[in-house]
Order: C-alpha cells, then structure tokens, then sequence
C-alpha cells in the first residue's frame, strides 16, 4: 500500500513575526521545514511527499535545500493557496494515481515523531482516518457573546495537531467538495467528519512535543540563546579576627576569610558563574571594592542583586553546583545548611542546588590553609523554556 505525506509549508507565518515565512527560520541550526522533512525521511514510512510552497518561497527553498540537503523524499511540489485548505486541496491533487493513504502535515510541526506518524497511518488504515491530538492541559473557557461564561470538561477536549492521516481518495473527495460547496475548515480532520461522519483521533507519549511553532514565544524557545552556562571561582586568604561565612553559613572556625563584603568566597564564585552566564563580566565590574557601600556587606545579599538582573533578563536558574576547596575546617555537617541556602536565594528546588568540599590532600594555598577557594558552575533558562 503506497503511502504519502502532504507537507503544507505555504503559510506566511504572520504570527511569529519573523520577516519570513517561519519554516525557513533555523531551529538549533537547520531549518524548521528541513527538521520536518527529516523527520518524515527518517521514519521510513513514506513512499514519497509532495511539498506545497508558496510561489514566493521557492527560491528560498532551492538555496535551503542546497544547504541542507534534505528533501529526499520530495517528489512532486504544489503551489499554495491563500488559505491553508486551498494548499491541502493543492497537495492532494499533485498525488500520484496510486497513492493509496496520504499523511497531511504542518510544515510548522517539527518535532513530530515516527510513532506518531506510524499510528497515524495505522489508523487510518484500520479506519479510513487517523488524527494526531494532544490532550489540553488548561481549563477552556467558552465566553458567550453576552460575556457569559461556560467551563468545558478538560477530559472531553483534545487539541488536534497534525499528522491527519486518511485514504487518499477519500479525503481529496472532502476537499474538492468543500471548494466546491465553499465551506471552510481550520484543518482537515473538519472536513473529512462533514463528508463521512466520525474520524478517529489519536493521543501518544509524544503528542505533548508535537508543537506547531505558531508565535514569536515559540521560536525563542527553540534558539540557542535559551540556555546559558558559566562558571565562576574565587580565593580568599585565611585572616584571624574575621568570621568564616560559606554559602551565607558562618562557620565556627579559628580564622575566617579576609575582603571586602564579608568575604564569602563561595557565594563568589556563584555569582560569578550567574554573570558569565549573563554575559555581565565579574562582580568586580558590579561591585566594586573601592565602593565603601559594599564593606562587610553580606554576600547572600549581593547574589539577590545577581538574581534580579538574571530576571529582568528573562532568565532563571535551572542548577547550580559549588565546590568549596579547604583543607580546615570539616565542612560536610554545614553543607546541606549551605545547599538550602544557595535554593532559597536562586529560587530553585533544594535538589537544583549542590554544594560540596574537598580538601587539596594538602598541596597548595588551600592545602597549606593560607586560603580557601571556591568554584560554581551554573545553567540559566529564558523564560518557560
Ligand atoms: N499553510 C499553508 N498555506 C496557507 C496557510 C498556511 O500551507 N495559505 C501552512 C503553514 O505553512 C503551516 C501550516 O499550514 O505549516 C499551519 O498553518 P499556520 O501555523 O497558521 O502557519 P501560517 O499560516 O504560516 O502562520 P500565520 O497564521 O501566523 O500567518
Ligand atoms: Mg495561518
């Protein structure tokens, strides 16, 4: 049985307000299309694709598949429509005669998997119809025109996505007749239920994943710049007279740790790792020790100052791992006192927070207990991502 994909890449993606149409747009270094194309290819469920494109996006995707080099599967094109339904209906004319069952699937849903596309086809094989849904994780509010308010059972809602999978003849048969009748759908599964009454619909594992990239939101999510790494270290010398303070827990200790704020060099380096991952320089540019506000100044106080410039970026911590290197004092008893401190201020779940000890067996400043050192590292996350 000769299985086809109809990919529909001819909208012009007003929403996500990109100057091009969104499918062209890199998502983690290839193109939103060429993921969804590969992803089609890789499954090894299709015995071809026609690829519906806007005439205007041709050239750009000549110069895509160039670059990419998918497109494999690409055995016939359409030109779009104006509307999505018209790019469906061109599509499913550009079939061959012998395609038997044809997957329709947004250009702009590229993380589909292959089972999903594989119990999409089962499916329609078994039923004559086989649509992707997820199920709605929101409580959905009808507001009447008269501003009244009905609440919707969330287990009876299903979200459709696409693959929508059907026989071939049958779905082109809906299509031509809803030009024909001038009736309009938002997608096809619509369609195919006013012509031949129920369709089957579907959930899987995956169909959280299963997105379409419709917003600005979305493709922020998908850059790179949505996680950020850094890592930070610093060195205190040993002093008598001065309290020892790590990760904002004083410590009983015969020497503490000499600077300028209360010299936590634990919290240091933490905040350290927070900037880099910024790309804000060091706490020296942000704090500067020939600023007097900042002497004896409590450090747990200056990484809620870090904190805030991470989030008026967008960014949130994701975890944070401290190594504090000291030969004396024992640390282990204080640590977990240190990691529920570090979670409060990064506003993490106690287990996104790690701090640990080590000695240097002796060797070097630490080793010697001129010093004690800490290093961080940490991971930020834009937004919901
Ligand atoms: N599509 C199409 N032809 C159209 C409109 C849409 O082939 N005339 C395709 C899009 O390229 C996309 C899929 O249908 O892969 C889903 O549509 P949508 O998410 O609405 O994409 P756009 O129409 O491009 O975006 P927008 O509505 O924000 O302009
Ligand atoms: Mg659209």
């Amino acid at each position: 049985m000769s299985v086809w994909a109809v990919v529909v890449a001819a909208g012009r993606g007003e929403r996500a307000g990109l100057g091009e149409n969104k499918v062209f747009y890199p998502c983690g270094g290839v193109s939103v299309l060429g993921r969804c194309l590969r992803a089609l290819e890789e499954s090894a469920l299709f015995d071809g694709a026609v690829l519906v494109l806007a005439e205007r996006d041709l050239e750009a995707y000549e110069a895509l598949r160039a670059r990419e080099g998918h497109g494999m599967l690409v055995a016939r094109r359409a030109l779009g429509g104006a509307t999505r339904q018209e790019s469906v209906l061109n599509g499913l004319r550009a079939l061959p005669e012998d395609a038997e069952i044809v997957a329709i699937h947004d250009a702009a849903r590229p993380f589909v998997t292959e089972d999903i596309l594989r119990r999409s086809i089962e499916l329609a094989r078994q039923t004559g119809s086989g649509v992707a849904c997820a199920n709605v994780v929101d409580t959905i509010k009808q507001v009447g025109e008269d501003g009244s308010v009905i609440t919707l059972d969330r287990s009876r809602l299903r979200a459709a996505q696409t693959p929508q999978t059907f026989r071939c003849a049958e779905i082109l048969r809906a299509c031509e007749e809803a030009a024909a009748q001038g009736w309009t759908a938002t997608d096809d599964a619509d369609l195919y239920e006013r012509y031949y009454g129920r369709v089957s619909l579907f959930t899987a594992p995956d169909s959280p994943g299963n997105v379409k990239l419709t917003t600005r939101e979305d493709f922020m999510r998908m850059e790179s710049g949505a996680f950020r790494v850094g890592t930070g270290f610093d060195a205190h010398r040993l002093k008598e007279g001065r309290p020892l303070v790590l990760c904002g827990v004083q410590v009983p200790a015969q020497r503490g740790l000499d600077g300028h704020s209360d010299a936590d060099v634990a919290v240091h380096a933490l905040m350290d790792a927070i900037l880099g991952a910024l790309g804000e320089g060091d706490i020296g540019r942000h704090f500067p020790d020939s600023d007097d506000t900042y002497r004896g100044i409590s450090s747990m106080l200056l990484l809620s100052r870090v904190m805030r410039l991470a989030s008026e970026r967008g960014f949130r911590i994701v975890n944070a791992d401290v190594t504090i290197v000291a030969q004396r004092p024992k640390l282990a008893p204080y640590l977990e006192g240190m990691r529920l401190n570090i979670a409060e201020a990064l506003d993490v779940a106690p287990d996104c927070a790690n701090v640990k000890a080590t000695t240097t067996e002796r060797m070097g400043y630490e080793g010697r207990e001129e010093g004690i050192s800490a290093q961080a590292a940490v991971l930020l996350a834009k937004g919901s991502v």
